[in-house]
């Protein structure tokens, strides 16, 4: 009965957890944004802090103070600087480093496409979340 099986079929349709497409683009965006760290961040970031690499894990870096993952040697500049790393503080630190702190031992990047930075962030942020979950 080809009736029954679409009223049956729409009823199934109906019951389904509804997908947005805002999450599918936030879950694009956090895909792009771990490939783009892979390429520039990760040979010197874990994005886990139980496996440090060459500089400190960002697991958690978005409202952390700058120099407060424990143990890491970080340079004097960095320790003492006061940055509380915001998403703002991250895009100036993406942009250009070594000019937005002199005397960083991070050595220079500069991503200046908005669009690669909010990618990362948007990574970034996702560790950060699921570390709270
Ligand atoms: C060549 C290695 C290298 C690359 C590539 C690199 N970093 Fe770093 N990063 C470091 C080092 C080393 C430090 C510690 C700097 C210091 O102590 O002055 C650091 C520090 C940081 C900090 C400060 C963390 C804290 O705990 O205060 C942030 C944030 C950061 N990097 C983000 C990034 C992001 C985002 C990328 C990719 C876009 C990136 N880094 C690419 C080596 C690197």
């Amino acid at each position: 009965m080809t009736f029954r099986k679409i009223a049956l079929a729409t009823a199934a349709l109906a019951l389904m957890p509804s997908v947005q497409a805002s999450e599918v683009f936030e879950q694009a965006k956090i895909t792009a944004g771990e490939m783009l760290y892979k390429v520039e961040c990760r040979r010197c970031h874990a994005a886990d802090s139980s496996d440090p690499s060459y500089g400190p894990p960002l697991e958690n870096v978005i409202g952390r103070g700058a120099g407060a993952f424990p143990d890491y040697d970080y340079s004097e500049a960095l320790a003492t600087s006061g940055i509380v790393w915001t998403p703002a503080a991250l895009r100036a630190w993406m942009e250009d480093n070594t000019g937005f702190l002199p005397g960083t031992k991070m050595r220079h990047v500069g991503i200046e496409d908005r669009t690669v930075q909010d990618f990362i962030l948007t990574y970034l942020a996702s560790l950060s979340a699921a570390e709270k979950q």
